[in-house]
């Protein structure tokens, strides 16, 4: 399973990409504007040097089909390691399948976003998405299970040998992501903070706690008997 970071925080990726953990980066306009980057292409462009082959997710600005397609060429001249970030629908609920499969066929990856359902993937794939991102916080909101929608899409995936790899995303508790790990996320995709709740534990930190005070006690004890030694030798001579 692969571990993409969900943030446009350039310190917050640093820390996280150092910790040789992260294998990708997913972004989108509420991410960008959150995190202070206002300028997309400034700010892409500078994510996708810091992630060098790793993929870099930067989504489309526009509720226009065609001027998505314009955007996400756009977007695949600024580096060879952006993924072009296309909504199932549009807002109007308008189908963004036409979109997704152009630009598959010129080869530009894409990660279709904001997928709710079963049929929303599956349909993605079909029109040749590399990636399809299930949105679980958002599922569950409305009242869905979210690892069950994982599991089925995976289900799916794997019984008719696709290639298409599920990125769990909305990650809202630590739990969500440990579900989505059981439920065969390809990917999940993290806020740096969930990171850091993730490798924390009080008992570990206690544990490595006494281990430290018990090495520091032992090297008292060495001082001791070696100072005995040496009072010993001296008393002798
Ligand atoms: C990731 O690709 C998504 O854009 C992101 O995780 C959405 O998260 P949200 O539902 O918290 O906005």
């Amino acid at each position: 399973m692969q571990v993409f970071l969900d943030s446009a925080n350039q310190k917050e990726i640093e820390k996280w990409l150092h910790q040789g953990v992260v294998d990708g980066l997913t972004t989108n306009p509420s991410i960008m504007f959150k995190d202070g980057v206002y300028d997309i292409e400034q700010g892409a462009r500078r994510l996708c040097a810091l992630f060098g082959d790793r993929p870099v997710s930067v989504e489309v600005t526009t509720n226009d089909c065609k001027e998505m397609v314009e955007q996400a060429r756009t977007f695949a001249r600024w580096a060879q390691n952006v993924v072009v970030k296309i909504p199932v629908i549009n807002e109007n609920g308008e189908s963004c399948l036409g979109v997704i499969n152009s630009l598959t066929r010129e080869g530009i990856l894409v990660n279709t976003t904001a997928i709710l359902s079963f049929n929303q993937a599956i349909l993605a794939t079909k029109a040749g998405a590399t990636y399809v991102s299930i949105f679980a916080g958002r599922v569950a909101d409305e009242g869905n299970d979210a690892a069950l929608l994982i599991r089925n899409v995976r289900q799916w995936l794997d019984a008719w040998e696709y290639t298409t790899k599920i990125i769990v995303g909305s990650i809202r508790t630590v739990m969500d992501i440990q579900a989505a790990a059981l439920a065969g996320a390809h990917i999940i995709t993290i806020p740096p903070p969930f990171l850091a709740k993730m490798v924390d534990h009080k008992y570990t930190r206690e544990t490595v706690r006494q281990f430290n005070q018990d090495a520091d006690k032992a090297l008292v004890q060495i001082a001791e008997v070696r100072a005995a030694a040496a009072a010993a030798g001296a008393s002798n001579d």
